[in-house]
């Protein structure tokens, strides 16, 4: 069956994620805690949307208010998939979720297939959930995605007969000694024909080891109508694994990290170490990019050709242009950084900073709201807030914009060429105007004219018979 015909024939994804979590021990729902920086609903969502269904619907039932809301805004940007909740309260096992996602499901196409997705699942690829629906598609509409463990416990065991036709799936607290020897398990993903979905899950009963309605039991009521499940072998079994406790989310954590830098340098990046980078969003880069150790990446990050990342940076949603270096321990947010440019180590590049070509940003240096013109510099420890200034500037070690007031900001302009003295305080609004030079520890209430050196300080005296007190002895 072809990609888009079997595309027209899922009529929905049903993502399970009604579960309490009570291992994480967290006030946030589990589908809610992030795998790369976003809930791990939301790469379940995703990966569902890919899949072009009709519909989602999202089965909940703990922490309803907050799971509805996080999962609307992710699906908000596909707004060709309907989204649905369906509240299930209390859990009483999988196959009552899907008795109340059901009941929300009653239009739509009747002929067509239906995927159960778990909300604590969140690598499952999309690749892989194709190869069960054409798998479905051709058996009736019943698939389900196995694994063969070396430690099957834990997991529902799949019973085949002599065949290897599916005859049923037994939960392990149901199952025999003999059953608990199987190494074939229930991955939990699983296609139905949607068609047959309301009066098989009508049937389930709660008479087991755990009181809870199975949808599991679906497996062998498929045999016994002689439309056996077909069993998809998961080539990556890691795809599969679910999030019960915060060790389980660290797990998955470093796997998701794992493969993205995998990507990266597939891609021609070179990270010092693909162990230590955590990219939480999307990081964008050109050729010959080279990541020093421990950096975080947040939001979308881009960074031109030749881009250097030194060290234990963190780059929230940044662009940094050819040929710029971020030096160690940089903390850089919603910034340019213009082509060639240094920043760091130890810069704080805050939202609304542009730096131009070839400028410099050194250690301490602070910037917000600033434009630093091209091949200007503010080497060390400075505040700019609110700035504006121009190309071929020098910043002073210490240099101040006094943009608050207390109650309003201003701004501070610095014209091309200026020179500003150590230990400057600029109050703003004040304009440093072209080729002007201020006089180290000036602080400036009032414009300096072009090309004119402006200073205030009182004169410089020394007291020639002066002495320096002395300790008193009691
Ligand atoms: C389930 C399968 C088992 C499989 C295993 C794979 C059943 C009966 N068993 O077992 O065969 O090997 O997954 O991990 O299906 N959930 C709800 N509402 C409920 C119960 C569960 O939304 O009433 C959600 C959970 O939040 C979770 C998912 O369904 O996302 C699976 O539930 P879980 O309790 O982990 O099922 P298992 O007992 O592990
Ligand atoms: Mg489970």
């Amino acid at each position: 069956m072809s990609k888009t015909h079997q595309a027209e024939r899922l009529d929905a994804v049903v993502v399970l994620a009604a579960g309490k979590g009570s291992r994480m021990k967290s006030d946030l729902p589990k589908v809610l805690h992030p795998i790369g920086g976003r809930p791990m609903l939301h790469h379940v969502l995703e990966t569902a949307v890919a899949l072009s269904p009709q519909r989602i619907v999202c089965v909940v039932g703990h922490g309803t208010d907050r799971v509805q809301a996080s999962a609307e805004a992710c699906i908000a940007a596909h707004p060709a998939t309907g989204l649905r909740f369906a509240l299930q309260d209390p859990p009483q096992g999988t196959g009552h979720a899907m008795q109340c996602a059901l009941s929300v499901m009653a239009d739509g196409q009747p002929e067509g297939l239906c995927l159960v997705l778990y909300g604590d699942v969140p690598l499952i690829r999309a690749e892989t959930l194709r190869k069960l629906l054409s798998a479905a598609a051709g058996a009736h509409g019943f698939a389900l995605l196995t694994a063969e463990l070396a430690d099957p416990r834990g997991y529902g065991r799949i019973v085949r007969d002599a065949q290897g036709q599916i005859l049923g799936c037994v939960e392990e607290k149901d199952a025999s000694a003999d059953q608990r020897n199987i190494r074939e398990v229930n991955t939990g993903f699983v296609v139905l024909p949607k068609a047959q979905m309301g009066p098989m899950l009508a049937r389930l009963s709660n008479d087991n080891a755990q009181g809870e309605y199975y949808l599991t039991d679906l497996v062998a009521m498929a045999h016994a109508q002689g439309t056996p499940m077909v069993g998809v072998a998961v080539s990556d079994f890691s795809e599969t694994l679910g999030v019960n406790s915060q060790s389980q989310r660290a797990d998955l954590e470093r796997r998701f990290q794992a493969l993205q830098a995998e990507a990266l340098m597939a891609e021609g990046v070179s990270l010092a170490d693909p162990g230590r980078i955590d990219v939480r969003g999307q990081l964008l880069c050109g050729r010959d990019v080279h990541v020093d150790v421990g950096c975080v990446f947040e939001g979308r990050v881009v960074l031109g050709d030749g881009v250097r990342i030194g060290p234990h940076c963190v780059l929230v949603d940044v662009e940094v242009q050819a040929g710029a270096r971020i030096e160690a321990f940089s903390h850089l947010q919603k910034a340019v950084v213009g082509p060639q440019a240094v920043v760091g180590p130890y810069a704080r590049l805050r939202p609304g900073t542009v730096l131009g070509e070839g400028s410099h940003v050194g250690n301490f240096t602070e910037l917000k709201a600033t434009e630093l013109g091209a091949h200007s510099k503010a080497n060390h420890l400075s505040y700019l807030g609110d700035a504006t200034i121009g190309a071929h500037v020098n910043v002073g070690a210490g240099t101040i914009t006094c943009n608050y007031d207390g109650a309003n900001k201003h701004r501070t302009i610095i014209e091309d060429g200026a020179f500003i003295g150590s230990d400057s305080q600029l109050v703003a609004p004040v304009t440093v105007h072209a080729g002007a030079t201020i006089g180290a520890g000036t602080t400036l209430t009032s414009d300096a004219p072009a090309d004119q050196l402006t200073l205030s300080r009182s004169r410089q005296t020394s007291i020639a018979r002066w002495k320096r007190p002395k300790k008193v002895s009691h």
